[in-house]
Protein backbone atom coordinates (compact mmCIF):
# COMPACT_ATOMS: atom_id res chain seq x y z
CA UNK A 1 0.00 0.00 0.00
CA UNK A 2 0.91 3.17 -0.71
CA UNK A 3 0.78 6.30 1.03
CA UNK A 4 -1.89 8.72 -1.11
CA UNK A 5 -5.06 10.93 0.90
CA UNK A 6 -6.43 10.55 -2.35
CA UNK A 7 -9.59 8.37 -1.97
CA UNK A 8 -11.69 9.91 -4.86
CA UNK A 9 -15.36 9.03 -5.51
CA UNK A 10 -15.08 6.31 -2.32
CA UNK A 11 -17.75 6.40 0.48
CA UNK A 12 -16.26 6.30 3.86
CA UNK A 13 -18.15 4.65 6.72
CA UNK A 14 -20.01 7.41 8.42
CA UNK A 15 -20.14 5.09 11.57
CA UNK A 16 -15.92 5.62 11.24
CA UNK A 17 -15.47 8.30 9.82
CA UNK A 18 -16.03 12.08 10.99
CA UNK A 19 -17.04 13.30 7.65
CA UNK A 20 -15.85 17.52 6.57
CA UNK A 21 -17.01 19.36 3.31
CA UNK A 22 -14.36 22.57 2.59
CA UNK A 23 -14.44 25.01 -0.38
CA UNK A 24 -10.96 26.16 -1.12
CA UNK A 25 -9.29 28.76 -3.22
CA UNK A 26 -6.30 28.51 -4.76
CA UNK A 27 -4.05 28.06 -7.68
CA UNK A 28 -3.85 24.46 -6.92
CA UNK A 29 -6.05 21.62 -8.32
CA UNK A 30 -8.49 21.15 -5.84
CA UNK A 31 -7.45 17.12 -5.47
CA UNK A 32 -4.01 18.75 -4.18
CA UNK A 33 -5.26 21.02 -2.18
CA UNK A 34 -7.95 18.59 -0.52
CA UNK A 35 -4.39 16.30 -0.18
CA UNK A 36 -3.21 19.24 1.79
CA UNK A 37 -5.42 19.61 4.20
CA UNK A 38 -6.20 16.21 4.69
CA UNK A 39 -2.44 15.78 5.10
CA UNK A 40 -1.70 18.81 7.73
CA UNK A 41 -5.26 17.81 9.73
CA UNK A 42 -3.81 13.43 9.97
CA UNK A 43 -1.02 12.20 9.68
CA UNK A 44 1.19 14.51 7.56
CA UNK A 45 2.87 17.49 7.29
CA UNK A 46 4.74 19.12 4.80
CA UNK A 47 7.52 16.85 4.18
CA UNK A 48 7.09 13.07 3.96
CA UNK A 49 8.08 12.20 8.11
CA UNK A 50 10.48 8.90 8.35
CA UNK A 51 8.33 8.30 11.09
CA UNK A 52 5.11 7.79 9.23
CA UNK A 53 4.77 3.83 8.57
CA UNK A 54 2.38 2.38 5.99
CA UNK A 55 0.13 1.07 9.22
CA UNK A 56 -0.54 4.98 10.96
CA UNK A 57 -1.57 6.20 8.00
CA UNK A 58 -3.42 3.53 7.35
CA UNK A 59 -5.54 3.62 10.16
CA UNK A 60 -5.38 7.28 11.06
CA UNK A 61 -4.53 9.19 7.88
CA UNK A 62 -8.03 11.48 6.28
CA UNK A 63 -8.94 10.76 3.12
CA UNK A 64 -10.35 13.07 0.09
CA UNK A 65 -12.68 11.45 -1.13
CA UNK A 66 -14.66 14.15 -3.48
CA UNK A 67 -12.05 17.33 -4.93
CA UNK A 68 -14.78 18.93 -7.54
CA UNK A 69 -14.86 22.70 -8.72
CA UNK A 70 -13.61 24.34 -5.24
CA UNK A 71 -14.97 21.43 -3.07
CA UNK A 72 -13.27 18.96 -1.36
CA UNK A 73 -15.14 16.39 1.04
CA UNK A 74 -12.49 14.68 3.91
CA UNK A 75 -13.03 11.67 6.01
CA UNK A 76 -11.01 12.11 9.21
CA UNK A 77 -11.03 8.40 11.05
CA UNK A 78 -12.85 8.34 14.66
CA UNK A 79 -9.63 6.79 15.97
CA UNK A 80 -8.38 10.42 15.24
CA UNK A 81 -10.40 12.16 17.83
CA UNK A 82 -9.62 11.94 21.91
CA UNK A 83 -12.02 9.68 24.30
CA UNK A 84 -13.05 11.57 27.62
CA UNK A 85 -10.28 14.21 27.37
CA UNK A 86 -10.73 16.72 24.40
CA UNK A 87 -13.68 17.38 23.00
CA UNK A 88 -15.04 20.23 21.08
CA UNK A 89 -11.52 22.00 21.37
CA UNK A 90 -10.09 19.18 19.38
CA UNK A 91 -12.54 18.10 17.21
CA UNK A 92 -11.93 22.15 16.20
CA UNK A 93 -8.26 21.72 16.24
CA UNK A 94 -8.97 19.28 13.65
CA UNK A 95 -11.20 19.88 11.24
CA UNK A 96 -11.06 23.90 11.44
CA UNK A 97 -7.26 24.20 12.99
CA UNK A 98 -4.02 24.79 11.14
CA UNK A 99 -5.62 24.60 7.75
CA UNK A 100 -6.98 27.98 7.61
CA UNK A 101 -3.21 29.21 7.59
CA UNK A 102 -1.82 27.24 4.85
CA UNK A 103 -0.04 29.59 2.57
CA UNK A 104 -0.41 27.73 -0.75
CA UNK A 105 -4.52 28.19 0.27
CA UNK A 106 -5.77 31.92 -0.37
CA UNK A 107 -9.03 30.73 1.18
CA UNK A 108 -10.54 27.59 2.52
CA UNK A 109 -13.89 27.10 4.41
CA UNK A 110 -15.35 24.60 6.31
CA UNK A 111 -19.08 24.51 5.10
CA UNK A 112 -20.45 21.70 6.73
CA UNK A 113 -19.62 18.65 9.13
CA UNK A 114 -21.41 15.08 9.54
CA UNK A 115 -20.21 14.08 13.10
CA UNK A 116 -20.51 10.12 13.78
CA UNK A 117 -22.50 8.95 16.62
CA UNK A 118 -19.43 7.35 18.24
CA UNK A 119 -18.21 10.65 18.56
CA UNK A 120 -21.83 11.98 19.71
CA UNK A 121 -22.61 9.99 22.17
CA UNK A 122 -20.11 11.92 24.49
CA UNK A 123 -22.27 14.90 24.22
CA UNK A 124 -25.73 15.05 25.86
CA UNK A 125 -26.78 17.82 23.68
CA UNK A 126 -29.52 20.79 25.08
CA UNK A 127 -31.37 19.54 28.53
CA UNK A 128 -34.68 21.52 27.30
CA UNK A 129 -34.37 22.49 23.64
CA UNK A 130 -37.13 24.01 21.69
CA UNK A 131 -39.88 21.43 23.36
CA UNK A 132 -38.94 22.16 26.88
CA UNK A 133 -39.12 25.82 25.96
CA UNK A 134 -42.50 25.78 24.66
CA UNK A 135 -43.21 23.53 27.59
CA UNK A 136 -41.77 26.25 30.43
CA UNK A 137 -43.67 29.25 28.47
CA UNK A 138 -46.65 26.79 27.98
CA UNK A 139 -46.82 27.82 24.33
CA UNK A 140 -47.22 24.99 22.23
CA UNK A 141 -47.29 26.35 18.13
CA UNK A 142 -46.76 29.91 17.93
CA UNK A 143 -43.46 31.51 17.59
CA UNK A 144 -41.63 32.63 21.23
CA UNK A 145 -41.91 36.04 20.79
CA UNK A 146 -39.78 38.47 23.04
CA UNK A 147 -37.27 41.43 23.16
CA UNK A 148 -34.00 42.68 24.21
CA UNK A 149 -33.43 45.03 26.78
CA UNK A 150 -32.64 48.47 25.20
CA UNK A 151 -30.75 50.55 26.09
CA UNK A 152 -27.90 47.95 25.13
CA UNK A 153 -26.27 49.05 28.51
CA UNK A 154 -27.12 51.61 31.18
CA UNK A 155 -30.34 51.21 32.71
CA UNK A 156 -29.98 50.79 36.43
CA UNK A 157 -31.55 47.15 38.01
CA UNK A 158 -35.07 48.72 38.76
CA UNK A 159 -35.48 50.40 35.37
CA UNK A 160 -34.13 47.30 33.75
CA UNK A 161 -36.65 45.18 35.54
CA UNK A 162 -39.54 47.49 35.05
CA UNK A 163 -38.90 47.08 31.25
CA UNK A 164 -38.95 43.12 31.03
CA UNK A 165 -42.41 43.92 32.88
CA UNK A 166 -43.81 46.18 30.70
CA UNK A 167 -42.81 43.37 28.21
CA UNK A 168 -44.65 40.53 29.80
CA UNK A 169 -47.70 42.44 29.92
CA UNK A 170 -47.54 43.42 26.34
CA UNK A 171 -47.97 40.05 25.79
CA UNK A 172 -44.29 38.91 25.35
CA UNK A 173 -42.89 35.36 26.15
CA UNK A 174 -39.01 36.45 26.35
CA UNK A 175 -36.72 38.86 27.42
CA UNK A 176 -32.89 39.00 27.75
CA UNK A 177 -30.24 40.97 28.46
CA UNK A 178 -27.67 42.15 25.68
CA UNK A 179 -24.76 40.14 24.66
CA UNK A 180 -22.61 43.38 25.98
CA UNK A 181 -24.51 43.38 29.50
CA UNK A 182 -22.75 41.08 32.18
CA UNK A 183 -22.27 42.58 35.76
CA UNK A 184 -21.11 45.98 35.12
CA UNK A 185 -21.49 49.14 38.01
CA UNK A 186 -24.43 49.98 36.78
CA UNK A 187 -26.48 47.14 36.69
CA UNK A 188 -24.56 44.03 38.61
CA UNK A 189 -25.97 40.63 37.66
CA UNK A 190 -27.47 39.93 41.13
CA UNK A 191 -29.43 43.35 41.62
CA UNK A 192 -30.89 42.70 38.01
CA UNK A 193 -31.67 39.34 38.39
CA UNK A 194 -33.55 39.57 41.92
CA UNK A 195 -35.23 42.51 39.83
CA UNK A 196 -36.02 40.71 36.76
CA UNK A 197 -37.06 37.77 39.27
CA UNK A 198 -39.65 39.99 41.20
CA UNK A 199 -41.04 41.24 37.75
CA UNK A 200 -41.59 37.63 36.41
CA UNK A 201 -43.37 36.44 39.62
CA UNK A 202 -45.46 39.08 39.44
CA UNK A 203 -46.49 38.70 36.36
CA UNK A 204 -46.97 34.96 36.83
CA UNK A 205 -49.72 35.91 39.28
CA UNK A 206 -50.83 37.46 37.12
CA UNK A 207 -51.28 34.83 34.79
CA UNK A 208 -48.67 35.45 32.16
CA UNK A 209 -45.66 32.90 31.90
CA UNK A 210 -42.19 34.62 30.69
CA UNK A 211 -38.92 34.31 31.12
CA UNK A 212 -35.53 36.45 30.92
CA UNK A 213 -32.26 35.60 29.93
CA UNK A 214 -29.16 36.54 31.89
CA UNK A 215 -26.14 37.00 30.00
CA UNK A 216 -23.55 35.55 32.45
CA UNK A 217 -20.82 35.71 29.46
CA UNK A 218 -17.74 35.46 31.29
CA UNK A 219 -14.14 33.74 31.86
CA UNK A 220 -14.63 29.89 31.88
CA UNK A 221 -13.27 29.35 35.50
CA UNK A 222 -16.25 31.82 36.36
CA UNK A 223 -19.06 30.55 34.68
CA UNK A 224 -20.22 28.53 37.17
CA UNK A 225 -19.67 30.98 39.77
CA UNK A 226 -22.26 33.56 37.96
CA UNK A 227 -24.50 30.48 36.87
CA UNK A 228 -24.98 30.21 40.68
CA UNK A 229 -25.32 33.57 41.84
CA UNK A 230 -28.24 33.97 38.70
CA UNK A 231 -30.25 30.98 39.85
CA UNK A 232 -29.96 32.00 43.56
CA UNK A 233 -31.37 35.09 43.07
CA UNK A 234 -34.24 33.90 40.94
CA UNK A 235 -33.12 33.19 37.22
CA UNK A 236 -35.30 31.12 34.97
CA UNK A 237 -32.89 31.26 32.19
CA UNK A 238 -28.78 31.65 31.57
CA UNK A 239 -27.58 33.13 28.59
CA UNK A 240 -23.70 32.77 26.88
CA UNK A 241 -22.14 34.28 24.03
CA UNK A 242 -20.52 31.01 22.71
CA UNK A 243 -17.45 32.46 20.60
CA UNK A 244 -16.24 34.93 22.84
CA UNK A 245 -16.50 32.32 25.95
CA UNK A 246 -15.71 29.28 23.91
CA UNK A 247 -17.46 25.99 22.81
CA UNK A 248 -16.16 24.60 26.26
CA UNK A 249 -18.02 27.05 27.81
CA UNK A 250 -21.31 25.99 27.50
CA UNK A 251 -20.79 22.83 27.61
CA UNK A 252 -19.39 23.20 30.98
CA UNK A 253 -22.77 25.37 31.82
CA UNK A 254 -24.91 23.10 30.34
CA UNK A 255 -23.40 19.60 31.48
CA UNK A 256 -23.38 20.67 35.28
CA UNK A 257 -26.11 19.11 37.27
CA UNK A 258 -27.19 22.09 38.78
CA UNK A 259 -28.24 23.98 35.73
CA UNK A 260 -31.96 23.25 35.15
CA UNK A 261 -33.03 26.33 33.47
CA UNK A 262 -32.59 26.49 29.33
CA UNK A 263 -29.58 28.50 27.76
CA UNK A 264 -30.12 30.93 25.71
CA UNK A 265 -27.25 30.90 22.75
CA UNK A 266 -25.80 34.23 21.45
CA UNK A 267 -23.51 34.40 18.63
CA UNK A 268 -21.37 37.61 18.53
CA UNK A 269 -18.36 37.63 17.12
CA UNK A 270 -19.51 35.39 14.65
CA UNK A 271 -19.39 37.10 11.56
CA UNK A 272 -15.39 37.19 12.02
CA UNK A 273 -15.39 33.81 11.20
CA UNK A 274 -18.71 33.33 9.09
CA UNK A 275 -19.26 36.31 6.99
CA UNK A 276 -16.38 35.43 4.16
CA UNK A 277 -18.16 33.39 1.83
CA UNK A 278 -14.94 32.15 0.75
CA UNK A 279 -12.62 31.53 3.86
CA UNK A 280 -13.69 30.74 7.78
CA UNK A 281 -16.11 28.43 8.89
CA UNK A 282 -19.99 28.47 7.82
CA UNK A 283 -22.79 29.12 10.90
CA UNK A 284 -24.50 25.73 9.95
CA UNK A 285 -21.27 24.37 10.99
CA UNK A 286 -21.29 26.51 14.79
CA UNK A 287 -24.89 25.70 15.11
CA UNK A 288 -24.39 21.94 15.19
CA UNK A 289 -21.37 22.58 17.78
CA UNK A 290 -23.52 24.52 20.03
CA UNK A 291 -26.30 21.80 19.95
CA UNK A 292 -23.65 19.58 20.70
CA UNK A 293 -22.39 21.79 23.66
CA UNK A 294 -25.88 21.86 24.82
CA UNK A 295 -27.32 25.19 23.71
CA UNK A 296 -31.05 24.92 24.23
CA UNK A 297 -31.98 28.24 21.26
CA UNK A 298 -29.38 29.74 19.38
CA UNK A 299 -29.14 32.86 17.42
CA UNK A 300 -29.33 31.78 13.58
CA UNK A 301 -30.43 35.21 11.65
CA UNK A 302 -33.16 36.91 10.06
CA UNK A 303 -33.44 35.79 6.76
CA UNK A 304 -32.60 39.08 5.14
CA UNK A 305 -35.41 40.82 6.88
CA UNK A 306 -33.00 42.58 9.97
CA UNK A 307 -30.31 44.63 10.49
CA UNK A 308 -27.44 42.00 9.91
CA UNK A 309 -25.65 40.71 6.94
CA UNK A 310 -27.01 37.65 6.02
CA UNK A 311 -26.75 34.74 3.33
CA UNK A 312 -30.31 32.96 3.61
CA UNK A 313 -29.69 29.65 2.15
CA UNK A 314 -26.80 29.45 5.48
CA UNK A 315 -29.46 30.36 7.49
CA UNK A 316 -31.96 27.87 6.22
CA UNK A 317 -29.40 25.19 6.66
CA UNK A 318 -28.28 26.85 10.15
CA UNK A 319 -32.19 26.29 11.11
CA UNK A 320 -31.87 22.87 9.71
CA UNK A 321 -28.73 21.73 12.12
CA UNK A 322 -31.11 23.30 14.64
CA UNK A 323 -34.54 21.64 13.77
CA UNK A 324 -32.98 18.14 11.99
CA UNK A 325 -31.83 14.49 13.16
CA UNK A 326 -28.70 14.86 14.90
CA UNK A 327 -28.42 11.43 15.83
CA UNK A 328 -30.95 11.61 19.15
CA UNK A 329 -29.96 15.12 20.31
CA UNK A 330 -32.64 17.23 21.16
CA UNK A 331 -34.18 19.97 18.67
CA UNK A 332 -32.92 23.36 19.63
CA UNK A 333 -35.04 27.04 19.51
CA UNK A 334 -33.69 29.13 16.61
CA UNK A 335 -34.09 32.78 17.28
CA UNK A 336 -34.59 35.52 14.96
CA UNK A 337 -32.71 38.74 15.90
CA UNK A 338 -30.93 42.11 15.08
CA UNK A 339 -32.85 44.97 13.42
CA UNK A 340 -36.53 43.68 13.81
CA UNK A 341 -39.42 45.09 14.04
CA UNK A 342 -43.73 44.47 13.51
CA UNK A 343 -43.81 45.00 9.62
CA UNK A 344 -41.11 42.65 9.11
CA UNK A 345 -42.40 39.46 10.86
CA UNK A 346 -44.63 37.78 7.87
CA UNK A 347 -41.68 38.06 5.59
CA UNK A 348 -39.23 36.44 8.41
CA UNK A 349 -42.43 34.38 9.30
CA UNK A 350 -42.60 33.12 5.65
CA UNK A 351 -39.30 31.82 5.94
CA UNK A 352 -38.64 30.75 9.60
CA UNK A 353 -42.09 28.75 10.05
CA UNK A 354 -43.29 28.94 13.59
CA UNK A 355 -40.47 27.21 15.34
CA UNK A 356 -38.75 30.10 16.08
CA UNK A 357 -37.81 32.82 18.78
CA UNK A 358 -38.30 36.36 17.41
CA UNK A 359 -36.79 38.76 19.22
CA UNK A 360 -36.98 42.83 18.64
CA UNK A 361 -34.75 44.99 20.64
CA UNK A 362 -35.34 48.83 18.69
CA UNK A 363 -38.46 47.50 17.26
CA UNK A 364 -40.02 47.41 20.77
CA UNK A 365 -38.21 49.98 22.55
CA UNK A 366 -38.57 52.70 19.56
CA UNK A 367 -42.23 52.19 19.72
CA UNK A 368 -43.62 55.60 19.14
CA UNK A 369 -46.08 55.13 22.83
CA UNK A 370 -43.02 53.03 24.53
CA UNK A 371 -41.79 49.45 25.82
CA UNK A 372 -45.33 48.03 26.78
CA UNK A 373 -47.19 49.13 23.27
CA UNK A 374 -44.19 48.01 21.46
CA UNK A 375 -44.60 44.58 23.40
CA UNK A 376 -48.34 44.51 22.33
CA UNK A 377 -47.51 45.34 17.96
CA UNK A 378 -44.79 43.03 18.27
CA UNK A 379 -47.56 40.32 19.55
CA UNK A 380 -50.06 41.73 17.50
CA UNK A 381 -47.77 41.14 14.33
CA UNK A 382 -46.93 37.34 15.26
CA UNK A 383 -50.50 36.86 16.00
CA UNK A 384 -51.93 38.03 12.68
CA UNK A 385 -48.63 36.56 10.93
CA UNK A 386 -49.58 32.76 12.81
CA UNK A 387 -52.98 33.09 11.89
CA UNK A 388 -52.21 34.51 7.70
CA UNK A 389 -53.96 37.82 8.03
CA UNK A 390 -52.21 40.76 6.24
CA UNK A 391 -50.97 42.96 8.97
CA UNK A 392 -53.15 46.03 6.80
CA UNK A 393 -55.64 44.19 7.87
CA UNK A 394 -54.93 43.07 11.32
CA UNK A 395 -53.97 46.55 12.28
CA UNK A 396 -57.73 47.94 11.35
CA UNK A 397 -58.50 46.67 15.21
CA UNK A 398 -55.06 46.80 16.93
CA UNK A 399 -53.86 50.24 17.49
CA UNK A 400 -50.25 49.83 18.40
CA UNK A 401 -49.50 47.82 15.46
CA UNK A 402 -50.78 50.81 13.64
CA UNK A 403 -48.56 52.78 15.50
CA UNK A 404 -45.71 50.93 14.91
CA UNK A 405 -46.47 50.46 10.92
CA UNK A 406 -46.75 53.80 10.98
CA UNK A 407 -43.22 54.23 12.36
CA UNK A 408 -41.42 51.53 10.71
CA UNK A 409 -43.43 50.42 7.25
C1 LIG B 1 -29.44 41.09 19.57
O1 LIG B 1 -29.06 40.70 20.68
O2 LIG B 1 -29.76 40.30 18.67
C2 LIG B 1 -29.48 42.56 19.28
O3 LIG B 1 -29.14 43.30 20.38
C3 LIG B 1 -30.79 42.94 18.66
O4 LIG B 1 -31.17 44.29 18.89
P1 LIG B 1 -32.19 45.03 17.92
O5 LIG B 1 -33.46 44.26 17.86
O6 LIG B 1 -32.39 46.40 18.53
O7 LIG B 1 -31.52 45.13 16.59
Amino acid sequence: MSIDYLALDEELDKEEYLICEYTVKSDLDIETAGKRIAEEESTGTWTRPTTLSEDIFESYGAKVTKAEGNRTRIGYPVIDFSGDIGGIPQILSIVAGNLFGLDSLDGVRLVDVEIPPKILKRYPGPQKGLKGLRQILDRPEKPLVGTIVKPKIGLPPKEFAEYVYEAGKGGLTNSKDDETLVDQDFCPLEERVSAVSEKLDLLEEEDHKMIHAHNISTSAHEILEAADLALENGARQLMLDVLTVGFSGLQALAEDPSIKVPIHVHRAMHAAITKDPEHGISMPVIAKLVRMAGGDALHTGTYGTGKMHADISEELESKEALLGDMHGLKRMMPVASGGLHPGLIPELMGKSGNDVQIQAGGGVAGHPEGVGAGAKALSQSVDASFEGVPLDEFKKDHPELKKALEKWS
